[in-house]
């Protein structure tokens, strides 16, 4: 599906760091522990490929991996990780809004939720700032694996309505698990389908 090299190309701490702007990007943005790595892994069938791990905040670099020769897809800095010191979130923020605001590559920013806890108010803020920074964005759904249809259907239903009140927001929610591989393959197509 992807042509060409599936790997890591490198972390970036600075707007100064990042790589040329030469392909079609897109980028994961989520609370920490929503699963962003993860989603890279199972997208990209390698499963060490972007770090996992249970502890949140883990991933603290913009990294960026080759989905072919054509795109990059980005890994960002979890948001919402109370514990972190208050100057490294600061930090963060200050770049996470940089490089929204200023990728001219950037097609679309997914904003992950965890299917269980539906939106939060951290979650608005990215998306009103996705807004702003007039990137569309599209909501997944991550850990579907971990509920149960009834809450599903609720937590969906909260989620869209959050969703209605965002201009950039793209309608349609994508469904994961990137433990049992639902919904990887929707993700992939899209991702291939954007110019
Ligand atoms: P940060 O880098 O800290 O922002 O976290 P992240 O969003 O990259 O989350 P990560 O992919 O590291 O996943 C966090 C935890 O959730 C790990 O223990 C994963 O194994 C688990 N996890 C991620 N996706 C799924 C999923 O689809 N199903 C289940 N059951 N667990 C998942
Ligand atoms: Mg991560």
């Amino acid at each position: 599906m992807f042509a060409g090299p599936v790997d890591f190309v490198k972390g970036v701490v600075a707007m100064s760091g990042l790589p040329p702007a030469d392909r079609v990007e897109v980028c994961f943005a989520g609370r920490s522990n929503v699963g962003k790595s993860s989603l890279i892994n199972a997208l990209t069938g390698r499963k060490n490929l972007a770090r996992a791990s249970n502890t949140p905040g883990r991933t603290q670099e913009i990294n960026f991996f080759s989905l072919g020769e054509a795109r990059y897809v980005v890994d960002l800095p979890g948001y919402g990780f109370a514990e972190a010191p208050v100057a490294t979130v600061r930090k963060w923020q200050e770049l996470l809004k940089q490089y929204l605001q200023g990728r001219q590559t950037l097609r679309r920013a997914f904003v992950l939720i965890d299917s269980r806890h539906g939106v939060k108010s951290v979650d608005e803020e990215i998306m009103t700032l996705l807004d702003k920074s007039a990137v569309t964005f599209q909501v997944v759904m991550t850990k579907m694996d971990k509920l149960a249809r009834p809450e599903r259907e609720k937590n969906l239903d909260q989620t869209r309505a959050a969703l209605a009140k965002h201009p950039a927001a793209y309608p349609e929610i994508v469904m994961t698990s990137s433990e049992k591989g639902d919904g990887i393959e929707t993700l992939r197509a899209i991702i291939a389908g954007l110019e």
